[in-house]
């Protein structure tokens, strides 16, 4: 078996993410293309960004697909996402996108798709930890530089998410990134961020946090309360293309930008440019890929969700230009929700501070040090129970759900849980 040849001298040991913010572009099946890639790029205050995953199967391994996957944003360094099952081809593609340049090598264990689960792959792979360990291992021994796993909290219970990070930290992977819902949540809810302190706090290796981080101020707020050393933005970016620069900013000191409609609709005008541009052979679906980005892109417009509704009826990217530069363009920032600290958010952003309400006039605050989150010996602790709903959304892939934007999210149990009061992070009035 080729794998089984140690390529790596030297552990890397690392304590913090060595790049320039601690910052990260996730992985986005479909929407992180090298394009947007580098459009978000440009914009400044990204550490580093994500291919979406390459699919790794059973079959003899195509080289030329996977290193084609390797394509750098200038200036800002990439992790290329591998995922699979299949012991000697995870391990063979690592070494392929490796030798290829990518700054790291990561490996999905949190695709909650139907498709992919039926094959024991991304979130499946956590109720497998015998298979983890040898992935990893063998994808270990081919990447001399940074390698990097991405997990969910589970696949259908959050109880065992410390003995699979510390599966992944003992076969040598360098950070962790969690998204701390679980496979069965899909998108549900909203993203309980007590997992992400658990983890730092059980890990030697650097932990990144991700999800439901949807302004600029929750960065901080994030990494205030779980003491992650990083944190990976998704939908966020798609909504908000400023907002690892925001976040850079607040971190800085200094007034984070604030977009109006005429910046809203020249990042729209630049990225149906850049696309049709860079994407030819994709002629005919650059509109679906535009729409997609104003799916969220339209969320941030303080209309009720008119002008996003609207937009998505357009047939070309003429009358979308036309639309967005009559709608969009003479509004004011007052009118968006792009604020890096908005004083009325639209989004439900995440915490590890969860007010629960236990629907008989009990409140009580959830979170802070995640100590007794572990005290239940293997069964969610209660106070997580609350949000184990155990319905299982269907959703052909790993894009097709949207964030939740309930006020609250109802509980099997008849419990309510909320997020708590916002808290403002440095730099914000
Ligand atoms: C359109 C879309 C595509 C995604 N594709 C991937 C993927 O290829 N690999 C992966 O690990 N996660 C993927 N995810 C999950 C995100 O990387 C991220 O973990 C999730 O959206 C939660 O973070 P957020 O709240 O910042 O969006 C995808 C999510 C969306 C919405």
């Amino acid at each position: 078996m080729s794998f089984v040849v140690p390529v790596r001298t030297a552990p890397l040991r690392l304590t913090e993410l060595p790049w320039q913010h601690p910052t990260m572009l996730a992985p986005l099946e479909g929407v992180s293309h090298p394009t947007f890639r580098a459009m978000i790029a440009e914009l400044g205050g990204v550490g580093i960004v994500c291919t979406e995953f390459v699919r790794i199967g059973t079959a003899a391994l195509a080289p030329r697909s996977i290193v084609d996957q390797v394509v750098h944003a200038p200036g800002v360094p990439l992790s290329v996402q591998v995922m699979g099952t299949h012991i000697e081809n995870m391990a063979d593609a690592a070494r392929l996108v490796a030798e290829a340049g990518a700054d790291v090598v990561d490996i999905n264990l949190g695709c909650p798709a139907p498709r992919v689960v039926r094959k024991g792959a991304g979130s499946a792979m956590l109720k497998d930890p015998a298979l983890l360990h040898d992935v990893l291992c063998a994808m270990r021994s081919q990447v001399p530089g940074i390698f990097s796993a991405k997990i969910r909290a589970g696949f259908d219970d959050r109880s065992s998410v410390v003995d699979i990070a510390r599966t992944v930290e003992a076969a040598g992977v360098d950070f962790i990134i969690v998204h701390p819902r679980r496979r069965v949540d899909f998108y549900e809810g909203v993203a309980d961020w007590r997992t992400i302190a658990i983890l730092r706090e059980h890990l030697r290796i650097p932990v990144v946090g991700n999800g439901d981080c949807w302004y600029a101020a929750d960065v901080a707020r994030m990494r205030a309360e779980t003491g992650c050393h990083g944190v990976m933005l998704g939908r966020p970016a798609l909504r908000n293309p400023w907002i690892f620069q925001q976040a850079q900013a607040l971190a800085e000191g200094r007034q984070p930008f604030r977009p109006d409609g005429a910046a809203l609709h020249g990042w729209l005008e630049a990225v149906c440019q850049r696309y049709t541009h860079d994407m030819p052979e994709h002629r005919r679906g650059i509109i679906g890929k535009v729409k997609e980005l104003l799916t969220w892109l339209g969320r941030t417009v303080r209309d009720g969700g008119t002008f996003r509704r609207e937009v998505l009826r357009l047939a070309t990217i003429d009358e979308i230009l036309a639309y967005s530069d009559t709608h969009v363009a003479p509004l004011g920032a007052d009118a968006l929700d792009l604020d890096a600290c908005p004083e009325e958010p639209l989004e439900r952003s995440g915490s590890a501070n969860l007010v629960v309400e236990d629907g008989a006039g009990g409140r009580w605050l959830g979170g802070g040090r995640a100590d007794s989150l572990e005290s239940s010996a293997g069964s969610p602790p209660a106070s997580l129970a609350v949000r184990d709903t155990g319905a299982s959304t269907e959703a052909s892939t790993e894009a097709s759900t949207e964030a939740s934007t309930d006020a609250t999210t109802e509980a099997s149990t008849g419990e309510v849980v909320t997020p708590a009061p916002r808290v403002h992070a440095r730099g914000c009035a």
